[in-house]
């Protein structure tokens, strides 16, 4: 089965006690669960959708790209309990940055051994918790900061914050040492009788690349060098968080992109010593696409204002951000009251919608053209990718209780993850950039992927919507390389042209194939296959139409359009 499955039980147990309802019991599965909830229930106004499968599957792909960081998970940027108890129960731990959020934390399995308490400016009774509940690790990056250690958490492990070279938020601002101070620091530490074990470092939310982590490794390993001169065991590094990896409807490279940083990374850890040991803190990587917000359309004026149930005292903070905007923006759509079936992206644009409380300056700039005459009061704006920074931010100003709505968790029971019947993981191969590498042996004739049908696929009828899904790309930050993406992800099939949903995108096709289909629904071995071999199709399971070559020719995708005429 899929790479998720060590984890099923996991998801299982806590699926179960936090009441998560099953999608594949959902007829219509994630829209038609959002719209059960809000029209077969007593369920009003806003209300969050958390999908335990995706927590899961995230702390998969961590596990998976980089085996040898342990996860802290921030609790800041969600403390939904179930997403702490998953993170907890697949042997996560947590960075804390408060005696709250130790608390929380431990409520979910955390242990307190391997817990980091992040926060670089203490206050003293928070310090005297964490040192009583037996937290391990601290992170540091002033001299006042190693003189309250000394008093209140003396026998506290401390990693040294330092700054980074590329600070593209200005973190260094406000967190962290530089280098030139390392000195005075670890000779203070030791004259305190403090323990410093590492260092730590935050690259800042929303990392495009690796190059920021390359550059602050460099920085890290010339100040574990300086600690271990000084007289530290230095042991520890801590690459603290940034890393992304949205889900499929917000951008289909992120994946891609993570893959490739997560090799770089590696190759950058290398040139530590061995006793040397990796931690890191993804929070939004972990998060974000587990949550989706959906807000009821309090009422459409006749002027075009817009009111909704929702606030920017509400959960909707993290939408202002650089990069979460374009994220989010990419995965709003609208739920037509009692019409599900009409969900709908809306167009590009952007468009100032009245926040619920009576605060002026309560308006949400939502980065996508909504239309008020094609919106009525009830129906729903739908947010994606809302897990990060969103109900962790929230607060109840005026009365309306947007830091507690509702939570309707939901999980896949499929342990078929993309169709994939095998264990495989996505791996660079010859030639072709990323490919499916089998992670087991599988004997001839034996199922090896299965098509989901339109589940976990798109399927587009007609040239004129699949030129729709194309300007909706058109809005995404890459949006050539997205569209240019998606135009050689997607293949004609029965009349139709379907687009790829999920990890089966990065399956090459060859004309030695490994696997064929005679039923069209499961594709097995042609052959005894070995662990280690990479999944290729057929070029001839297409048949495209003439107006999808022409339209790969516009967009100048070489080789979807070469494929695509030849196996006409
Ligand atoms: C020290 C530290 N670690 C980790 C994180 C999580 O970052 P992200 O959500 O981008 O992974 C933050 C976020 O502010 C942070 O300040």
């Amino acid at each position: 089965m899929a790479r998720v499955r060590s984890n099923q039980h996991v998801l299982h147990s806590v699926a179960k006690k936090f009441g998560a309802f099953d999608l594949q019991q959902q007829s219509g599965g994630f829209i038609g669960r959002v719209s059960d909830l809000r029209e077969k229930s007593t369920q009003v106004g806003t209300f969050a959708v958390v999908n335990l499968s995706n927590v899961m599957d995230r702390m998969a792909v961590w596990s998976s790209a980089l085996p040898d960081i342990k996860v802290a998970y921030p609790v800041k940027v969600n403390y939904d309990p179930a997403l702490l108890e998953l993170i907890a129960s697949a042997g996560g731990s947590f960075d804390v940055a408060s005696a709250k959020e130790i608390d929380l934390a431990i409520q979910a399995g955390g242990d307190t051994e391997r817990m980091i308490f992040s926060h670089t400016a203490k206050l003293a009774s928070h310090m005297q918790k964490a040192a009583a509940a037996g937290v391990r690790l601290s992170i540091i990056d002033s001299v006042d900061e190693m003189q309250k250690h000394a008093k209140h958490w003396p026998n506290a492990e401390i990693l040294l914050r330092l700054t980074v070279a590329r600070d593209d938020w200005h973190l260094g601002q406000k967190f962290g040492a530089s280098l030139d101070e390392g000195p005075e620091l670890f000779r203070e530490a030791r004259e305190l009788g403090l323990t410093i074990r590492g260092v730590h470092f935050h690259v800042g939310s929303l990392a495009s690349s690796a190059s920021p982590y390359l550059a602050a490794l460099e920085d890290a390993r010339v100040a574990m060098d300086m600690g271990s001169t000084a007289g530290h065991d230095m042991a520890i590094v801590n690459m603290g968080g940034g890393f992304q990896y949205p889900s499929d409807s917000a951008s289909p490279l992120a994946k891609h992109d993570f893959l490739a940083a997560a090799a770089q990374i590696k190759g950058a850890m290398a040139k530590f010593g061995d006793h040397v040991e990796f931690m890191a803190e993804p929070g939004t990587f972990m998060a974000m696409a587990s949550t989706t917000i959906a807000v009821d359309v309090v009422s459409v004026r006749n002027n075009g204002a817009i009111w909704v149930h929702e606030s920017t005292y509400g959960s909707l903070n993290a939408l202002s951000w650089p990069g979460y905007k374009d994220i989010v923006g990419n995965s709003i759509s609208v739920l037509p009251m009692g019409q599900s079936e009409k969900h709908y992206k809306p167009a590009a644009g952007s468009t100032p919608v009245n926040g619920i409380t009576c605060d002026w300056a309560d308006v949400i700039n939502l980065p996508v053209g909504l239309q008020a005459s094609s919106l009525s009061a009830s129906d729903i704006l739908l947010f994606e990718n809302q897990g990060a920074y969103s109900l962790s931010c929230a607060c109840d100003f005026n009365g309306y209780e947007l830091s507690s709505m509702p939570v309707n968790y939901i999980y896949d029971s499929s342990e078929m993850k993309d169709g994939f019947q095998v264990r495989y993981k996505i791996d660079a191969v010859p030639d072709k950039g990323w490919g499916i590498v089998l992670e087991q042996e599988v004997k001839k004739g034996e199922p090896v992927w299965a098509f989901k049908g339109e589940g976990k696929t798109h399927a587009f009828h007609d040239e004129a919507t699949v030129r729709a899904k194309l300007q909706v790309l058109a809005k995404n930050p890459r949006s050539h390389e997205s569209m240019r993406f998606f135009l050689n992800h997607i293949f004609g099939w029965d009349g139709r042209i379907i687009e790829l949903i999920g990890d089966c995108r990065f399956m090459n096709h060859s004309s030695t194939p490994v696997i064929g289909t005679t039923d069209g629904e499961t594709w097995v071995a042609l052959r005894d296959l070995s662990r280690g071999e990479e999944i290729v199709d057929n070029y001839e399971t297409y048949s495209n139409p003439d107006w999808y070559v022409d339209l790969c020719k516009e967009y100048d995708v070489e080789w979807a359009s070469r494929v695509a005429e030849l196996y006409n």
